[in-house]
């Protein structure tokens, strides 16, 4: 496995993997490397003949108050990470290798960023879209592998790819979890040991949303929005910042719940903001089913 730091190094080593007729799976992180992070790996290594992972914090998507400056970073553990799953290349570039000079362009990807992450962030996901973009610009054609974890950023990516034809296919791959139901995450680093024995609530959160639609046959979303949100709140530790049970496509709020569903909480616990979401299905055939 080769580790690359130059925009050039990187983009050379790529166009001579698909010049000797190689395709290419790319999996985009921001390092600190977790069980989350390899399952893209592994993922990529099934279905590509190359896999590079990328590892770069990248300053555009945090906000002012946010953690750019204490977010984990661990470069040797990554690359160890990457190796021992099916890693070819790790591409790790400085700050200044990125952004040599300030960035004059911004791509911003409209309707889909704006509720959710994109409310609670401003500019959050302008920040992602670009970096996004400028990997695509680099690493050219491949598959990129992003988590379903940051289901909204899958939805942007998918969007700015798709409207700027980029030669790239995006491809989900499902959230990895603790036991516990917890979501792997490189924030969870941040929480103490009380913190984290409570932070399986979101995943619970997220359970009884979606066995208000499954079992109960609930179609109103301000009902599983605030069962969601009973359960987080019971949690003193915890502050929420939304429960939302958005359509899957275009994270837009259904006045009705019906087919394919997504549930998606945001709270804060401690010094971490952890996000996680999952599916539901309002069926017809439940529709109502205890009433
Ligand atoms: P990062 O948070 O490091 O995540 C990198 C990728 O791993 C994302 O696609 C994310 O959804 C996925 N991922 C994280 N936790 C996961 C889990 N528990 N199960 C499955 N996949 C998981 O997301 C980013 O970095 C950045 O915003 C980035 C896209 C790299 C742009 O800077």
């Amino acid at each position: 496995m080769q580790v690359i730091d130059t925009v050039a190094g990187f983009r050379k080593a790529l166009d001579q993997e698909r010049a000797a007729g190689r395709s290419v799976g790319l999996v985009p992180t921001m390092g600190f490397l977790h069980d989350g992070h390899a399952s893209l790996m592994r993922r990529a290594a099934a279905e590509c003949d190359v896999v590079a992972v990328t590892v770069f914090v990248n300053p555009l998507q945090f906000g002012a108050n946010e953690d750019l400056d204490s977010y984990p970073r661990d470069l040797d553990g990554d690359v160890a990470r990457a190796a021992a799953n099916g890693a070819t290349y790790v591409f790790a570039p400085t700050t200044a290798e990125m952004y040599p000079t300030p960035m004059l362009t911004s791509v911003r990807v409209g309707a889909v960023s704006e509720p959710l992450e994109g409310h609670a962030r401003p500019g959050h996901f302008d920040g992602v879209a670009t970096v996004v973009a400028k990997l695509f610009a680099i690493a050219g054609t491949c598959r990129a592998y992003f988590g379903e974890k940051d289901f909204q950023q899958l939805a942007v990516v998918r969007r700015m790819a798709a409207d700027l034809s980029l030669p790239v296919d995006v491809i989900g791959c499902p959230t990895v979890r603790e036991p516990d139901g917890l979501a792997m995450s490189s924030r969870n680093a941040y929480l103490t040991a009380e913190e984290r024995a409570v932070a399986p609530t979101l995943r619970q959160a997220l359970g009884a949303g979606r066995r208000l639609i499954e079992e109960t046959g609930e179609r109103d979303p301000a009902a599983v929005r605030a069962a969601m949100a009973s359960v987080i709140n019971a949690e003193p530790r915890f502050e929420l910042d939304y429960a939302e049970v958005v359509d899957p496509g275009d994270l837009s709020t259904p006045a009705v719940l019906a087919g394919e569903v997504r549930l998606l909480v945001a709270a804060r616990l401690g010094r971490a903001r952890l996000i996680d979401n999952i599916s539901a299905t309002a069926d017809p055939d439940t529709t109502g089913a205890s009433r």
